[in-house]
């Protein structure tokens, strides 16, 4: 059984799909971007070997069903402009961590919010997980209030644990549950 199912997926704006090799300089001009990667896991990408890599990995990641790394295209001029992903997927627990980034030119509009919400929709009723968490910087504003818009809650505070670079910070961690999420947006 593929444990990807029914993609690419759509939103009124938004083609949600497998990222491929000519996404490469797409890709690297959203992750080279010093504000895009303020508050992420590594620095700004410097070398366009890491966007081949980020396509290798998603491939790799969809075809064994335990990562799932989709891009965000806008479907009226197929500009990428961000992607979106499901990591740390527990198939047991019905569980897994999302994370995502959309392009400085794109921000402010919208797009993030349209694409998360059908990314959550498919996470729990196509993908039939349970929760979903949240790692972020409690200095990202803008990502703590994508989150909230979609219900998520925050739920912990980590001191100290990540080192990017030589930045020490912090985790705030969100999560959001299936039935929480149904009652805001009923069917
Ligand atoms: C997080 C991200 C996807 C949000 O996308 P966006 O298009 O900028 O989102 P919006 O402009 O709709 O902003 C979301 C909300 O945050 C607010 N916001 C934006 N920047 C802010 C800032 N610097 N301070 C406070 N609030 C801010 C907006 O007003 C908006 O609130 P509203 O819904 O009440 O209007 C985008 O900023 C991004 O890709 N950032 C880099 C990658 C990243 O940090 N990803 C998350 C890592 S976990």
């Amino acid at each position: 059984m593929n444990p990807f199912p029914s993609l690419p997926l759509s939103t009124p704006r938004l083609t949600i799909r497998l990222l491929a090799e000519p996404d490469r300089t797409a890709l690297f001009a959203i992750f080279s971007h010093p504000e895009v990667m303020r508050y992420w896991s590594s620095p700004p990408w410097t070398d366009l070997a890491r966007a081949e890599k980020m396509i290798r990995n998603t491939r790799e990641g969809y075809e064994a069903g335990d990562y799932l790394q989709l891009g965000l295209e806008r479907t009226a001029d197929h500009a990428l402009m961000g992607t979106c992903t499901l990591f740390e997927i527990n198939r047991q627990c019905r569980r897994a961590e999302i994370g995502y980034a959309l392009g400085r030119p794109y921000w402010g509009q919208g797009y993030m919010h349209e694409a998360l919400q059908r990314w959550v929709q498919y996470a729990f009723e196509e993908l039939n997980l349970n929760r979903l968490e949240a790692d972020i910087d409690p200095r990202n504003a803008a990502s703590a209030k994508t989150l909230q818009r979609l219900g998520f809650q925050k739920e912990g505070y980590m001191r100290e644990r990540w080192i990017v670079g030589d930045e020490v910070s912090d985790t705030e961690f969100y999560g959001l549950l299936r039935h929480d999420w149904r009652q805001q947006f009923p069917k």
